[in-house]
């Protein structure tokens, strides 16, 4: 196995989690789309958000996948906006092999009303936002990815498991 793997999903799916999990199973570096643009603009994602709006962040985003092409052999977590823009859904294909990671919208709302640093919910309805938000992305992470896994009934040792073995296959057939 060679080619990256990348996880996407909303909020709150349990991509940093998982990947984190699977970057020390498979002893593959971990990748954090969110940290790294954190990192390069020494500024909090809400921050980045506040002072240029999300337009801004959705150009650092695509930038960032940009800048990874070279990479292989590393664990791609992604924020869960990623998918929004065409461009960025060709680039996550090239990337490697792509991983949609499903939970429901109460184990979304759980799980992201635990703090205030995703921007995106802090509405006075953040039910309605998830569930509006939801709507409009299925397609696009569905359109985006090789597997999908919903994660609710599984261990993070089982879904890891899944994605490795999966990925593995996927690469193996590769040309
Ligand atoms: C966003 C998800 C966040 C982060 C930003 C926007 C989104 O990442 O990129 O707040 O549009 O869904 P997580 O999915 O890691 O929370």
């Amino acid at each position: 196995m060679q080619r990256n793997i990348i996880l996407i999903g909303f909020m709150g799916t349990g991509k940093s989690s998982i990947g984190r999990f699977l970057s020390q199973r498979l002893a593959y570096p971990l990748i954090d789309t969110d940290e790294l643009i954190s990192i390069e603009q020494n500024s909090p994602i809400p921050q980045i958000f506040e002072e240029h709006g999300e337009n801004h962040f959705r150009d650092l985003e695509t930038q960032t996948l940009q800048n990874l092409h070279r990479h292989t052999g590393h664990i791609i977590s992604t924020g869960g906006g990623i998918i929004g823009r065409p461009l960025n859904r060709q680039l996550l294909r090239q990337l490697g092999y792509v991983v949609w990671l499903i939970a429901s919208p109460e184990t979304i709302l759980e799980r992201t009303s635990r703090n205030d640093n995703r921007p995106l919910l802090n509405t006075p309805d953040p039910q309605k936002t998830i569930a509006e938000l939801l709507e409009k992305r299925t397609p696009l992470y569905k359109e985006t990815a090789h597997l999908e896994i919903e994660t609710s009934q599984l261990s993070f040792d089982e879904i890891s498991s899944g994605i490795a073995e999966s990925a593995r296959y996927h690469f193996s057939s590769q040309p």
